[in-house]
């Protein structure tokens, strides 16, 4: 009978052309909460047969989705979240997780989830579950992240200093936004990246420090405390249980932990993998579980991190311009050639490791700047009015290769590109109280350097995608798939 009901008004709301949206015409779409996806061979499936995942970044969700007391913008989030649904997106990256410290900490989300061990904020908790209930409206489900290995969301560093009596943190070069140069107006940018001068470490240091996380029982214990949080957690909106609800289907350990430089039987990562999956697998039966690894470190680490009987599916990222393939000021047709072969033999060869382990893999993050050669002379590299020809180029062949992997029956089951900053632009933007911007590039980042526009081309290239995909999904299915 809902059905029916949300039916009608979706057909009203097609006919009155020029009345104001709807805000449940996507009803029709929700999702049942207990059509939870799973895992068939290197396929995700759910009622309706098989899952592709139209996916995006959304880091955000759960601040945006928080009163605006604590710097959250629903009327920015429903905007967005609607934005993606009408282009085809059926899946949210976000976090479910952040710390804060005893004294301000530089470069992350603000305020966070979790301002101690334990100690909640629990406005920004209800961010979380609004998200979550306004996804499942529009059909959209999530992957929710529970730590980070980087400094923008407080995440393994976090839980080391807790763990050491609040030691400092060698944080690594990252944005500032009240560096110079600043622009007229205090608050609105632009900064530049912290340096040596500023106390900045190299990432090596930051890594070995953060590192420490696998091997500490004490930092081990406040993060599985918290994971049991999450996932026990019921709705305060719509009642459901986290570990009840389908709209969440993965749990994802972390943002890319990272393994010891080269492959070593030792590697602490490993155990810490196993040991953490088999945790959330006692908590959440029904979901699925991720690690968050990039996957950029060959084949021996990607195999013995998602070989873990717990572990239901990899994950890659694909960063050509901070891995050292891609540069942003050449203009050149090389330059973007070198990326899209690249790209193309980094999902070919990740989709031969993931079935040879016998598990599904998804391109959960990957980007490209804007044709920024256009605003090396400008006064900020990363403004929005550079136009996209080599991100748009890149976008149509690294999607285009795990479509045409999926298509063959490879191990690829959908992309999920970094990051959408919807209606933000650095042009217009200006700090809360809490120091953010919330544009699609995290704290640590320049803002505008991957950020997706609603006006994009690229959101343009992610529907085309889900249409694709649909389509063949429908004629692959009627001849008995
Ligand atoms: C909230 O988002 C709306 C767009 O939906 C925007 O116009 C407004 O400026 C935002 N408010 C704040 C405080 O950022
Ligand atoms: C913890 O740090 C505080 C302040 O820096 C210091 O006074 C105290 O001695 C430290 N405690 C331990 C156990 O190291
Ligand atoms: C950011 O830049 C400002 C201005 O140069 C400086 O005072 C501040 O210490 C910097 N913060 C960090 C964490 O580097
Ligand atoms: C940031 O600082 C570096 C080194 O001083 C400089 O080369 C670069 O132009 C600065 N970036 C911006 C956006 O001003
Ligand atoms: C492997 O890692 C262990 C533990 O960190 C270390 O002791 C050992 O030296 C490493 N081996 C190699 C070959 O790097
Ligand atoms: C641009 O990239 C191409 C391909 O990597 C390279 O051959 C060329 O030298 C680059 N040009 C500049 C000016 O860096
Ligand atoms: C793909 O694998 C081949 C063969 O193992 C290797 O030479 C190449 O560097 C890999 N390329 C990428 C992008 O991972
Ligand atoms: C459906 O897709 C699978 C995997 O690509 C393929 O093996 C099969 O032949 C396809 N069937 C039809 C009827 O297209």
């Amino acid at each position: 009978m809902r059905a029916s009901i949300a039916f009608l008004s979706f057909a009203v709301a097609a006919t009155a052309l020029n009345t104001p949206r709807n805000p449940h015409k996507k009803k029709p779409h929700a999702i049942d909460p207990k059509d939870f996806v799973y895992v068939d061979g290197l396929r995700l499936k759910d009622a309706k047969g098989l899952h592709y995942i139209t996916g995006l970044n959304y880091w955000a969700c759960l601040n945006l989705a928080a009163d605006a007391s604590q710097g959250g913008n629903y009327s920015r989030l429903v905007t967005e979240l609607d934005q993606m649904a009408a282009h085809g997106v059926n899946h949210l990256r976000v976090m479910a997780s952040s710390e804060g410290a005893p004294t301000p900490q530089p470069f992350r989300m603000n305020p966070p989830l979790m301002d101690a061990p334990g100690k909640y904020n629990e406005k920004v908790f209800r961010g979380l579950d609004i998200c979550l209930d306004e996804l499942s409206k529009r059909g959209i489900r999530a992957t929710m992240t529970l730590n980070d290995e980087w400094q923008w969301s407080g995440g393994f560093a976090q839980y080391v200093s807790w763990a050491n009596n609040n030691t400092a943190i060698p944080y690594p070069p990252s944005w500032n936004m009240t560096k110079a140069p600043q622009r007229p107006t205090p608050g609105t940018g632009w900064g530049n990246y912290s340096d040596t001068e500023d106390g900045a470490h190299t990432y090596n240091e930051y890594t070995t420090f953060a590192n420490q996380i696998y091997t500490n029982q004490l930092a081990e214990q406040w993060y599985k405390d918290h994971i049991k949080t999450v996932i026990t957690r019921k709705n305060t909106v719509n009642g459901k249980k986290y570990n009840e609800d389908a709209t969440i289907m993965t749990w994802q350990l972390a943002n890319e932990p990272q393994s010891l430089d080269s492959f070593n039987t030792s590697d602490p990562l490993f155990p810490w993998v196993d040991r953490i999956s088999t945790y959330i697998r006692s908590l959440a039966p029904k979901q699925l579980i991720s690690v968050g690894l990039e996957s950029k470190q060959g084949e021996q680490i990607f195999k013995a991190v998602h070989k873990a009987p717990d572990v239901d599916y990899a994950t890659t990222h694909c960063w050509v311009q901070n891995w050292g393939i891609y540069d942003m000021y050449n203009a050149s047709e090389a330059n973007l050639k070198v990326a899209q072969d690249f790209a193309t033999a980094f999902v070919a060869n990740t989709s031969r490791w993931a079935r040879d382990v016998g598990k599904p893999v998804f391109l959960e993050e990957f980007g490209m700047a804007r044709d920024n050669w256009e605003n090396a002379d400008k006064e900020y590299p990363y403004l929005s009015s550079a136009s996209t020809t080599h991100k748009d180029a890149y976008f149509r062949t690294i999607i285009g290769a795990v479509m045409a992997d999926f298509k063959k029956g490879g191990a690829y089951v959908g992309t999920c590109p970094w990051a959408y900053g919807g209606i933000w632009r650095p042009e217009t933007q200006v700090m809360n109280e809490f120091g953010m911007v919330w544009a699609g590039d995290p704290p640590h980042e320049s803002p505008g350097w991957y950020d997706l526009y609603d006006d994009d081309e690229a959101m343009n290239i992610v529907a085309r995608q889900q249409k694709d995909v649909a389509a063949w999904i429908k004629r692959n299915s009627t001849h008995g798939y």
